[in-house]
């Protein structure tokens, strides 16, 4: 017999395909957000999930699946899932690290590259039919070549990063609890700094760790405090790592330069003062929205999951 499975959200049509030959699958909703009662009421009978990140999967969701088996995020991110108690209870939770690395590190310079040369408002400006003439002082931006970039959290996307910015002339700082092999740091010709230091030091800041308990609140008011003020802050990680309230006051009071954010505390919600400011760019979280990666994340989701329910151990087991 197949086993049961609840996709909480529509899946590509190539990873739908997939997951129908080996399982018999249930769509819990075509809406952006799964009510919660709904994701509750059709788990009772479900072995295994497919998930996003906006699924909260906490213990009382859990509990409520008695036969539930594998989660399987569409993410590399885990954080919206109780990883520890589901391992309590025997269930294997996967994520979709890897294929998204590329075009996550694409995205945070296409943030760099908007927030330090003005892209938006200058698009805005010339759609508005305002460009009258070349002038000497037409939206000037900063210079990359030269500058440092600061890099917190070093991991896969945080490393194709720092690749990236030897090409545009900048050196590498980074800050992370483990540093990276000698031979690594070397071809990426990055420097480990503790963060306090890093924040001090860095024209742009880019932040690529995990949400965890330790990251929570990691660039508080007090560090961000830290940041040069002709610096630039980036975050395509995730929201609740930066105190935003304190982001948007130094941008609005000018102790910042900009800020490019794909990532919010409480998403969708985005602070109005963030919504209101020229120097911020700002997008819908979608580091990982290429045609090719998305579709990579959700046939990695399948596979982990239909591997989860053969009881063989998924490519991408997260460890609690
Ligand atoms: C996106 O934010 C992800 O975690 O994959």
């Amino acid at each position: 017999m197949k086993p049961s499975v609840l996709v909480a959200h529509p899946l590509l049509p190539e990873a739908d395909a997939l997951l129908s030959a080996a399982a018999v699958v249930e769509l819990a909703t075509e809406a952006e957000i799964c009510p919660r009662e709904i994701l509750v009421a059709k788990l009772r009978d479900k072995d295994g999930l497919l998930s996003l990140l906006v699924d909260e999967i906490d213990r009382e969701v859990i509990d409520a699946a008695p036969r539930l088996r594998v989660i399987a995020n569409c993410a590399v991110g885990v954080n919206n899932i109780d990883v520890g108690y589901a391992r309590t209870k025997g269930i294997l939770v996967t994520n979709t690290p890897g294929v998204l690395t590329e075009a996550t590190a694409d995205l945070a310079w296409a943030l760099i590259l908007a927030v330090a040369r003005r892209i938006p408002e200058a698009d805005r400006f010339t759609r508005e039919g305002r460009f009258k003439g070349w002038t000497l002082g037409l939206f000037l931006g900063r210079d990359l070549a030269g500058r440092r970039l600061g890099v917190v959290g070093m991991g896969r996307i945080g490393r194709a990063v720092a690749r990236r910015a030897r090409a545009f002339g900048m050196t590498v700082v980074y800050a992370d609890p483990r540093p990276l092999p000698a031979e690594e740091a070397r071809a990426l010709d990055a420097r480990p700094l503790p963060l306090d230091e890093l924040l001090a030091a860095a024209d742009i800041v880019t932040i690529h760790c995990a949400l965890t308990p330790a990251t929570r609140g990691l660039l508080s008011r007090e560090r961000l405090a830290r940041m040069k003020t002709d610096a630039i802050l980036i975050n395509t990680a995730r929201g609740p790592v930066v105190d935003e309230a304190a982001l948007a006051e130094a941008l609005e009071e000018g102790r910042l330069w900009g800020a490019g954010l794909d990532v919010y505390a409480d998403e969708p919600r985005i602070d109005a003062r963030l919504l209101s400011l020229p120097n911020v760019v700002l997008l819908p979280h979608i580091g990982s929205a290429s045609e090719g990666t998305r579709s990579a994340m959700a046939l990695a989701a399948v596979r982990n999951l239909i591997q989860g329910l053969k009881g063989e151990r998924p490519e991408n087991l997260v460890e609690a």
